[in-house]
């Protein structure tokens, strides 16, 4: 593939939730920068998507269908990632039930509760296991996690979510303390407000999208592709146990700048800045 840097060159990477925007972006970069890419997705017809447009644009991918959440499926998505590349060196846990899962507390039950676990959280400890086991022998490896500003700012209706992404950022530290000494790195990435694409958004969602991140515009999935290729880079090589927001600032700031006193209009005017 062109374009890349070859940042990844000689590099395997699975990358989970493959079939749709956050990362099919993230797969569709990490071939562009010389990686072999595996992109993993419950759903066949979009794995296999991605995988094609990364051959059709001159890399190499194995599209593999997989549910993460369960380990005879995990076991599968390393098994032939192994027998098609020799090895695995990167892998993003980017899968996750986002679509329909908005709920007051009052109103779940265990079984919605486990059902969101099972991708969200167990998904990211099982694809984390399997990797450390075929990471840690050799002396090397990159896992990334997706996270969510929900780990550290609550979202209203997404109870389970949340507390998945709060147990996603703790099990990365936590997993890169035990993997350090083995040379496997474990970081965390974290998306804010990301639309697949702004085809069809409604103009009130890009427009709130403004008023409430400091960048002034929605996310977009190339947004976490550059950060999720410096992650997986050997430019990272003394990065491990944190994360990187690309959230367009807002995790930075105490309040969205809709609600804050002193109000972005009230900026000075000294250029071509985006809303002032
Ligand atoms: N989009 C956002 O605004 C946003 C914000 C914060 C965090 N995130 C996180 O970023 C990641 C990607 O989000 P997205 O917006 O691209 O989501 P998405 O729903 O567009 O894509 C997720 C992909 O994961 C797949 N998937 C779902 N369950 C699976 C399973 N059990 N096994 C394998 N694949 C499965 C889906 O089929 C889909 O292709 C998620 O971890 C999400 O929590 C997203």
């Amino acid at each position: 593939m062109s374009n890349g840097s070859g940042r990844l060159a000689g590099k395997v990477a699975i990358v989970t939730g493959a079939g749709a925007s956050i990362g099919r972006a993230i797969a569709l970069r990490y071939a562009q920068e010389g990686a072999q890419v595996v992109p993993v997705d419950i759903e066949e017809r979009t794995a296999e998507e991605t995988a094609e447009a990364i051959r059709a644009a001159g890399g190499e991918a194995l599209g593999l269908r997989a549910h993460v959440g369960r380990g005879e499926d995990v076991d599968r998505i390393f098994t032939e990632t192994l027998s098609a590349f020799g090895k695995v060196d990167v892998v993003v846990n980017n899968a996750a039930l986002t679509r329909g899962i908005f709920k007051h507390v009052l109103e779940i039950d265990q079984a919605w509760w486990d059902r969101i676990l099972e991708t969200n959280l167990t998904g990211s400890f099982l694809c984390s296991l399997r990797a450390a086991q075929e990471m840690a022998p050799r002396g090397e490896g990159v896992i990334i996690n997706v996270s969510s500003v929900g780990a550290t700012r609550a979202h209203r209706g997404l109870v389970p979510y949340d507390a998945c992404k709060g147990g996603v950022e703790a099990m990365t530290r936590a997993l890169a303390i035990e993997l350090a000494p083995y040379g496997v790195r474990v970081v965390g990435l974290i998306p804010g407000t990301v639309f697949p694409s702004l085809d069809g958004v409604p103009q009130e969602a890009i427009e709130l999208s403004s008023q409430t991140v400091p960048l002034q515009r929605p996310g977009l999935p190339e947004d976490l592709a550059g950060p999720a290729v410096f992650l997986a880079s050997d430019d990272a090589a003394y990065v491990t146990g944190c994360f990187v927001p690309a959230d367009g600032g807002v995790l930075a700031q105490q309040r969205p700048p809709i609600a804050e006193i002193f109000r972005v209009e009230d900026f000075p005017r000294v250029g071509p800045v985006t809303g002032v």
